[in-house]
């Protein structure tokens, strides 16, 4: 069946129903568009969990603040529809602002806690934007498994906390970080680096290389695994450190020794840019995820 690029809540709907009548398990991905391998990897992983896969297309408006690149965020359909088609998606979801807003808002879900350290600490509404436009695209895409990337912890973190406390009958699947070939993570907003920039932002990557060395060595001590990425990315001028958190991954507060599954998170401004990476790391298994 060919793609379709859907504009409407009711259409939406209407395609998922039909799919899950013919007994098709629905995979959703969940974007704000301006696609790159990191989105594709998760269609991939959709494709491969599900059989009829939705990917939206949604710069949404409440989940950034004032100042932060709502208006700049690139904007690209023919683009991302280009490359949906050729990974193998069945519907985008591309809504206007006013078909998911069309009123209002006056509910939201601020899952608490999760949402105030890191990336909580300068953006005190992102994820309770976050998490309520997700609730508002399961509800319509009614979806058995949505797709995330684990470049967004703190994100994915805070959905699966949100589809466990609201009982929301979907599955969440965290999908490796996709890098580019230097190491730095995929995303939209390496678009708005410089060349020096983006040399510069390599520094993310090369800092929790290190650290992951340095936990797979069995150093436990969060402060010294803490400066000595304060110490790696200081050394580029263009890069100001925004947070280094050390915390458990289930509650997201700071782990001092690390014990248990712990995730190492980093946001860094380089220039203006503001990027973010994370590992994560197992001491009991050793697994570790970067
Ligand atoms: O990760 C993103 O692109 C967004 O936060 C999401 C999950 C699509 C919600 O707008």
């Amino acid at each position: 069946m060919n793609m379709e690029t859907l504009t409407t809540i009711k259409e939406v709907r209407k395609a998922v129903a039909a799919a899950r009548a013919g007994g098709r398990r629905i995979g959703f991905v969940p974007t704000m568009g301006d696609l790159h391998a990191g989105h594709i990897a998760l269609v991939t992983a959709a494709r491969q969990e599900t059989d009829f896969v939705v990917v939206s297309v949604f710069v949404n408006p409440t989940q950034f603040g004032p100042g932060e690149d709502y208006e700049r965020y690139a904007r690209n359909l023919p683009k991302d529809a280009e490359m949906c088609m050729a990974a193998g998606v069945d519907v985008i979801f591309a809504p206007s602002v006013g078909e998911m807003y069309p009123d209002e808002n006056l509910t939201w879900v601020d899952v608490a806690k999760l949402s105030e350290p890191l990336c909580g600490l300068s953006r005190p509404k992102h994820f309770r934007g976050v998490a309520t436009v997700c609730a508002k695209l399961f509800n319509i895409v009614q979806p058995d498994t949505a797709f995330f990337g684990r470049k967004d912890a703190q994100q994915t973190i805070v959905i699966k906390r949100m589809v466990s406390d609201l009982n929301m009958p979907l599955k969440i699947i965290v999908c490796p970080t996709i890098r580019e070939t230097d190491g730095l993570a995929m995303s939209s907003r390496n678009r708005y680096l410089g060349p020096q920039e983006r040399q510069d932002a390599t520094i993310i990557y090369a800092a929790l290389k290190k650290c992951a060395a340095s936990l797979a060595d069995g150093l436990c001590d969060s402060q010294t695994l803490e400066r000595d990425i304060r110490n790696t990315i200081g050394k580029t001028p263009s890069a100001q450190i925004e947070y280094i958190g050390i915390m458990d991954v289930q509650t997201l507060r700071p782990a001092g020794r690390i014990s248990g599954e712990t995730l190492v998170a980093v946001a860094v401004r380089i220039g203006s840019t503001r990027l973010i990476d994370n590992l994560i790391f197992d001491p009991s298994s050793g697994n570790l995820s970067l």
